[in-house]
């Protein structure tokens, strides 16, 4: 029950799927936890410990907004979860410019402006953590995903940097790639059951995945227990990807 005791967490796209699930296991876990998602979304939770912040990614001073909201409330950072994401189901050949660079600034390029803008706090906290979420997507592809696949393969590539870069401080990044989880995102799709029951027989556990399943995950990569795992790429994905 205390595997984040006393830490201070950020998580995004906390309103829905993966991200509601990560923010209340983690404050289940001991954690005061920074919930953040775009205006408009449902950010009540179940439990003490969480705060919620309404803010898009995407905006300029969203970052700050975030580190100064999180620096007020709680006077430090451990955990930053990187979590948030959109997806566009677009041939590359019809995909416009703006919405490639749409699924790009939530999936990337905010991950990285976050990130920076917490790095001084998890280089000051014993154990920095940066979790972000890919996805089985960044590794494989499917027709329509030419950005999303894009910005997870891009997230990959971030990840390990910053491994690599924070390394020397303590703090720890790795990338959580789910497989085919049952959250907003894929609500539409996982609704007609001949979908659901392709995306199900790909996991060699038959079955979709919840987003428990990813958070527990989160939880392992972001307590003690994930201490010595960093610029990894983990799956949680039923072993969707074990087949070729
Ligand atoms: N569901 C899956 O099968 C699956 C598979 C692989 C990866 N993922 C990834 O998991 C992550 C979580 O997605 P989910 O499946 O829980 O979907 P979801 O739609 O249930 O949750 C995503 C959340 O991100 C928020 N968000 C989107 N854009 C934002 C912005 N600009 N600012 C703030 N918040 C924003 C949304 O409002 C939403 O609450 C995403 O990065 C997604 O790409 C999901």
């Amino acid at each position: 029950m205390d595997r984040l005791k006393d830490k201070i967490a950020i998580v995004t796209g906390a309103a829905s799927g993966i991200g509601r699930a990560s923010a209340e296991l983690f404050a289940a876990e001991g954690a005061r936890v920074l919930a953040v998602d775009r205006p408009g979304s449902d950010l009540t939770f179940k439990g003490a410990g969480i705060t919620a912040l309404a803010a898009d990614l995407t905006e300029a001073d969203a970052p700050a907004r975030i580190i100064g909201a999180v620096t007020e409330a709680h006077g430090g950072l451990d955990i930053l979860y990187n979590n948030a994401g959109v997806s566009n189901s677009t041939l590359a050949q019809d995909m416009t410019d703006e919405a490639f660079d749409r699924v790009l600034a939530v999936n990337l390029r905010a991950v990285f402006r976050l990130t920076r803008e917490a790095t001084p706090l998890l280089v000051r906290s014993a154990a920095g953590r940066i979790l972000n979420t890919a996805s089985v997507m960044a590794l494989g592809t499917d027709y329509g995903l030419a950005a999303y696949c894009a910005s997870k393969a891009g997230v990959l590539g971030l990840t390990r940097t910053l491994a690599l870069e924070l390394g020397k401080h303590g703090v720890t990044a790795n990338a959580i790639l789910p497989g085919a989880i049952q959250t907003g995102m894929t609500a539409a799709s996982f609704a007609r059951p001949d979908v659901a029951a392709v995306w199900a027989k790909k996991s060699v556990l038959r079955r979709l995945g919840q987003p428990e399943d990813v958070a527990r995950v989160a939880l392992f990569l972001a307590s003690d227990d994930g201490g010595f795992v960093t610029g990894q790429a983990i799956a949680a994905d039923g072993g969707l990807t074990l087949r070729i």
